[in-house]
């Protein structure tokens, strides 16, 4: 029978509600049903009256994942770009030269298949070349919006991705330093960005000294510090904006 996930393979007649159509897989294409083992044929058969009837069955975009409509709509041997970075409810895609003329559907497409996890679709422009390390997005689907949230190391952060450097990978790198530092120690956190290593550090009752260059990067880690326990985090860390 039909062996595709959410669909069911036996359903009403809507000729006779007294019957049932089996539908058939596509794999059986002989309306003798010459494919299906003599065996299993026969035993159908004592069990019930068959009767081979044509059903049409409608699998469209809906039913349907980001992969397999993508690889329908692009051209035919490309890499199907359904996957992506996830930084809160930002996807971050990376869409490679050749599939550039196809970027808004290809947009269009993952954005429809992640709702409502995914609000806003990036794709990155050119090479980072600003001193902030902040690499220029165009915003191909969803909302404008790039502000975001994520957790890490028990703090939530808060930023805009188009202003402000983050990059998930550091994670690990994160968590690493951070499992370092005892409470007491005294932490320069000379590109604090908007504060993974500051605010975990002061979590921990480090006292730290916090700057980076952005503007918008001290701005975020105050509001980090709000979003976690402002005045906990108060008498722990003091920012400053300028170059280290
Ligand atoms: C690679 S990011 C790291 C940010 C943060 N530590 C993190 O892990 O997410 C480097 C940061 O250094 C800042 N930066 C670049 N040049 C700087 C300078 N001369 N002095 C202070 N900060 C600087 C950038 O604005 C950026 O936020």
């Amino acid at each position: 029978m039909l062996d595709k996930p959410r669909i069911k393979p036996i359903v009403e007649d809507p000729e006779c509600e007294k019957n049932r159509l089996a539908v058939l897989s596509e794999k059986i294409q002989n309306p003798d049903l010459s494919e299906i083992p003599k065996k299993s044929l026969n035993s159908i058969k004592e069990l019930c009256e068959i009767e081979i009837v044509p059903h049409s069955l409608t699998l469209g975009y809906s039913y349907w994942g980001a992969d397999h409509i993508l690889k329908q709509i692009l051209p035919p041997g490309v890499e199907v770009p359904s996957s992506f970075e996830t930084i809160g409810h930002v996807a971050h895609l990376n869409i490679c030269e050749e599939l550039l003329p196809y970027k808004n559907v290809i947009a269009k497409v993952i954005y429809d298949k992640n709702q409502p996890r995914i609000q806003t679709i990036v794709n990155k422009v050119g090479t980072i070349t600003n001193e902030f390390r902040v690499p220029s997005f165009e915003i191909l689907a969803g909302k404008k919006s790039m502000e975001t949230k994520v957790k890490q190391y028990g703090a939530t952060f808060k930023w805009d991705y188009g202003l402000v450097y983050w990059n998930s990978r550091l994670e690990h790198e994160h968590i690493r330093l951070i499992s370092l530092f005892k409470k007491g120690d005294v932490v320069c956190d000379m590109f604090c960005g908007i504060g993974p290593f500051s605010i975990p550090a002061a979590q921990k009752g480090c006292f730290v000294y916090s700057n980076d260059l952005n503007p918008h990067s001290i701005k975020y880690l105050k509001i980090n510090m709000g979003i976690n326990k402002w005045s906990s985090l108060l008498s722990h860390i003091t920012w400053m904006h300028g170059s280290s």
